[in-house]
């Protein structure tokens, strides 16, 4: 029996460079050692209050993660960078880092081949292919759209590079700002998959005192499990109304945290849409058809969760203009289109008294298993439907 390929297509680093920077700085986002037991603290989140949490070589060394990959026998991994990003810097400094973290990129797939080819395992994939990157496009506020286009050029001409992470801010006014439009026709006109990923949560603002966090000690727990999903689910739907999969059909968008609350909510989405006057006729199709144009990752952690999301998506065509009734649903549409993820270096296991494990060589991540298990354990799902969703589905998107 052939072995089954695994790639993770969601999981970051932030480059050497890019520590330094949050290293040198002194408000949010930052790395700082100023804890009591003056471990470093990656302190990244808007209204982070706990300090951050504690980091080390996971979140930058390429031995790290090689290590990582060949312990949970993931064969391809896609890094990309972490959030915030290049969010927090002004226009010229974004351009310029984003030129930086793009090549670093690069040199960090090529360090991380090497190291495959050292190790000299004949595993499914060979050494060289093992590690690829989503580059980063200097998207933060003030900076000409026209670099942004100019990086996705960068981007579809290296080697390593195979898309592009996306921040909910695009250039400060979200995704649905329509000085994004050139970014969106570069990114479907050279086939590059957008990762669209959440950092600022929803639910964070002044007139909820707290509602983010919560008035006790909560950890990250309500932002990363609620605000981070509902951030995802505010910033696709934004593309969707402002007619961007109308204008760009082709654009590959692949969505974190399976969409975060987008399908659940689909049907109030389109209900929504149907009754308002101001968008009832703008769009080309009924919202959830465009469910089934997206891609997502599977880290829901959850069996159920996942089989709720593929019959959302596998449902799409149902919607689309004029066939209302008429398209059988299929669920092999959907899980045609979600793909494994682990998240690392975040959710690193922890000790029995809770602290983090930082520099982990030899721990198996209950982050991993659990997706890994949800994965497996879809009820309805046939076995080619798993190994679509544990590799193939990547590997045929990313043309691995
Ligand atoms: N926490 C983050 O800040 N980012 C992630 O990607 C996951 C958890
Ligand atoms: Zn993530």
């Amino acid at each position: 029996m052939s072995k089954r390929i695994l790639v993770d297509c969601h999981t970051h680093i932030y480059t050497k460079r890019l520590v330094s920077l949050l290293r040198s700085r002194t408000v949010n986002p930052r790395i700082h050692t100023n804890s009591p037991d003056g471990s470093e603290k990656l302190a990244i989140l808007p209204q982070e209050v706990s300090g951050g949490r504690t980091v080390g070589p996971q979140y930058w060394d390429v031995r790290n993660k090689v290590s990582f990959m060949n312990r949970h026998s993931i064969d391809v991994s896609i890094v990309s960078l972490a959030n915030p990003w290049l969010d927090f810097l002004d226009a010229p400094q974004a351009v310029t880092s984003a030129h930086e973290c793009n090549a670093d990129l690069e040199q960090y797939c090529s360090e991380a081949s090497q190291l495959f080819a050292s190790a000299q395992e004949s595993g499914a994939v060979e050494a060289g292919r093992r590690m690829k990157a989503f580059g980063i496009m200097p998207l933060a506020e003030g900076v000409d759209p026209e670099h942004v286009v100019e990086s996705l050029g960068t981007i579809a001409k290296s080697p390593s590079l195979c898309g592009a992470i996306l921040g909910s801010r695009g250039l400060g006014k979200g995704l649905d700002d329509p000085a994004l439009e050139p970014v969106w026709a570069k990114a479907a006109e050279l086939g590059l998959v957008l990762f669209l990923h959440p950092h600022y949560g929803v639910g964070a603002d002044a007139s909820q005192p707290s509602g983010l966090w919560g008035s006790q000690d909560n950890g990250h727990v309500l932002p990363l499990a609620l605000g981070f999903p509902f951030e995802t689910a505010a910033a696709t739907t934004r593309l969707i109304l402002a007619g961007v999969f109308d204008r760009h059909p082709t654009l590959r968008l692949l969505v974190a945290h399976s969409g975060g609350a987008l399908p659940i909510l689909s049907s109030r989405l389109a209900s929504c849409v149907a009754h308002d006057p101001h968008v009832c006729n703008r769009l080309q199709h009924d919202p959830r058809y465009y469910l089934g144009k997206i891609y997502y990752d599977a880290v829901a952690y959850g069996p159920e969760e996942l089989e709720a999301v593929a019959k959302i998506i596998g449902r799409a065509e149902r919607y689309k203009s004029g066939n209302k009734g008429q398209v059988e649903d299929v669920v092999e549409r959907g899980t045609g289109r979600m793909m494994f993820g682990t998240d690392h270096p975040f959710f690193p296991p922890t000790k029995e008294d809770g602290t983090v494990i930082t520099d982990d060589q030899t721990e198996t991540w209950r982050s991993v298993t659990e997706n890994l298990e949800a994965i497996d354990e879809v009820p309805s799902w046939t076995k080619e439907a798993k190994s679509g969703v544990f590799g193939l589905n990547a590997v045929k998107l990313f043309g691995l």
